[in-house]
Formats: C-alpha cells, sequence, structure tokens
C-alpha cells in the first residue's frame, strides 16, 4: 500500500515547475524521514475567524504515530470536509476535537487545538463539559434503544433538564433541522430503532444538534446508507451548515465536492493542502492533491 502510494506521488520533473518540483519531493522526503511536511494552506483560509484551530497537532497511539504536525483553521460556518485515502488520520484528527481519543490506551499528544480560542488540552479541561460542546455523528447510525423523542433529546435530559415542553420543544426543532419531523411526528412514543437506516441517521444528526453545540463532527455519516438516503443527508449538512460549523470526514470525493465548503487534503497523517473546495478540486496547488482527487491513488 505504502510502497504504491509513495510511487503515486512521486515528483514527475518533466510536468511541473521548478518550485513545486521541490515541495513534492519535500513531501516524499518527509514521509520517508518519518517527519512533518508543512502543508499548502490557500490564502483565503489563512486567518480566518477560526472555530477550531489546530496548531502542530501530532498524536500518537503508543508508538506509533498518526498524526504530524497538523496546523490549520477551521472557518465559522459552514461545511469543512477532511478527505485523503485510508489510514491517513481523518478519523483520528476529528476525534481528537472531543477528546474521543483519550478514550484509548497509550494515546499521546503534543501541539495545540483551540475551540473558539478554549484550549481542547489543557489540564484543567474538564473532557465532560468539552464534549457537550460538541455534536458527533458516526459511520453507523447508533440510536439509542429508546423512544425517538427520548433520543433526540438525551443529551439534555442527562445534563438534568426534566421541563416536559422545554424538552418537547427541543425536540420539534432538532427534529425539524434534521429534516425528519413530518415523518416521525405522529410516532415520538415508539422505538427508535424501527426507523430506517437514512431516518436513524438523521436522527443522530438531530440528537447531535439538539443541544447546539458549536461544532457539528461527522465521521463518513453516509458510509451505511444507500444513495438516496445519502442525498437526503447531504442536503441536509447543507442546510445545517447555515447555522452550525460542520466537518465531515469522507473517502467519498463526490460527496467532498458537492457538500463542503472548503477541503483538506491528508495523507499519512499530515495534512498536505487546504483551501476552498472548487480550488481543491479543480485547481489543486500540490500534484499530490491533483492526483488523489483525481482518483489516480487512494
Ligand atoms: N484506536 C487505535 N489504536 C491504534 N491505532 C489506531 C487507532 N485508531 C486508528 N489507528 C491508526 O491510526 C492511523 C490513522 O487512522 P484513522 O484516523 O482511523 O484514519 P482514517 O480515518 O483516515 O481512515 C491508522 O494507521 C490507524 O491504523
Ligand atoms: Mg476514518
Amino acid at each position: 500500500m505504502i510502497v504504491q502510494m509513495e510511487h503515486a506521488i512521486k515528483p514527475d520533473v518533466t510536468q511541473v515547475e521548478g518550485q513545486q518540483t521541490a515541495r513534492q519531493s519535500d513531501l516524499v522526503e518527509a514521509v520517508r524521514r518519518g517527519q512533518a511536511f508543512p502543508a499548502e494552506i490557500h490564502k483565503s483560509l489563512q486567518g480566518v475567524d477560526a472555530v477550531v484551530d489546530v496548531r502542530e497537532f501530532s498524536l500518537w497511539y503508543g508508538a506509533s504515530r498518526a498524526l504530524y504536525s497538523v496546523s490549520f483553521s477551521i472557518p465559522r460556518k459552514g461545511v469543512t470536509a477532511l478527505i485523503g485515502p485510508s489510514g491517513c488520520g481523518k478519523s483520528t484528527l476529528l476525534r481528537s476535537i472531543n477528546r474521543l481519543n483519550d478514550l484509548v490506551d497509550g494515546v499521546r499528544v503534543e501541539g495545540q487545538m483551540l475551540l473558539n480560542q478554549s484550549p481542547v488540552y489543557a489540564p484543567d479541561v474538564d473532557v465532560i463539559e468539552l464534549r457537550k460542546r460538541l455534536g458527533m455523528v458516526f459511520q453507523k447510525p447508533n440510536p439509542f434503544p429508546m423512544s425517538i423523542f427520548e433520543n433526540v433529546i438525551y443529551p439534555l435530559r442527562i445534563d438534568g433538564e426534566n421541563r416536559r415542553s422545554l424538552l418537547e420543544e427541543a425536540c420539534e426543532r432538532a427534529l425539524r433541522a434534521a429534516a425528519l419531523w413530518d415523518e416521525v411526528k405522529d410516532r415520538l412514543r415508539s422505538s427508535a430503532l424501527r426507523l430506517s437506516g437514512g431516518q436513524q441517521q438523521r436522527l443522530c444528526i438531530a440528537r447531535a444538534i439538539v443541544a447546539d453545540p458549536e461544532v457539528l463532527l461527522l465521521d463518513e455519516p453516509c458510509s451505511a446508507l444507500d444513495p438516496l438516503s445519502t442525498a437526503r443527508i447531504e442536503e441536509l449538512i447543507h442546510e445545517i451548515s447555515a447555522r452550525y460549523t460542520v466537518i465531515i470526514v469522507t473517502h467519498n470525493m463526490q460527496q467532498a465536492a458537492r457538500v463542503s465548503k472548503q477541503t483538506a487534503f491528508m495523507y499519512l497523517g499530515r495534512l498536505v493542502e487546504f483551501g476552498p473546495t472548487a480550488d481543491v478540486f479543480q485547481a489543486p496547488r500540490l500534484r499530490e492533491t491533483e492526483q488523489y482527487v483525481s482518483g489516480r491513488f487512494g
């Protein structure tokens, strides 16, 4: 796998200009030596109003390094896509934002991560409180074995909220935002497990936004869904991003191109290029990005 990728990203001296060739050789060299590589951050994404600020962030699972000094700023509102071949660290980076990786034995991090300016990894951070500020949706829908209503308002319930009218309003608001209200409003008390896969995933999105998170983290949320449910969720992600900052991991490049405003391309634990989605797909700065988005490796 790695051999094949290294081959794929070998600089092609005949086709690129001098400066770019040097950068690409640097990436190949950095990967070979196990070093970090400075990302190509497009100008419009430098110095933005960052919701999540990643600063020289590295992560190890035991002895094995998964992230190499990643630095970039995720702007407020809209959808940011994380793309790259399987195993390049997309989920690891996403799960570092809400510190889900803390649950893995032997994890070590270096560098900084800021959520709306507040440090995610400072010693005094209450991880439970931190996680309340983020909503997360996983590959497979994971409704709890309880009613649709109780699923949606679960984050409020565990936060001690018991006022009936408030919970009912919040439930309706979240289900409407998740484009599920009309389909379930007459059966809020029935089990969430009886919903279809696509409905279950929209339910999980409703649950992830009911407590008004600062960021919504989506880890390949459509990978277990059929094309119609996928289209539905993509439309929903687009709508939700008018109000929320959404970060989506996807290995589906068409999906990244369809739903996101900016795209970060990752490769072997490095952030390679981060730019407006149209530019990353149609006019990538680096040849690695161009080769990946055109489907030549990964
Ligand atoms: N819980 C874990 N323990 C040890 N290694 C892990 C764990 N999760 C992921 N990794 C490793 O970290 C690297 C990045 O994985 P991951 O973030 O899941 O990649 P992606 O989401 O891009 O497919 C891979 O080499 C993977 O094997
Ligand atoms: Mg993943």
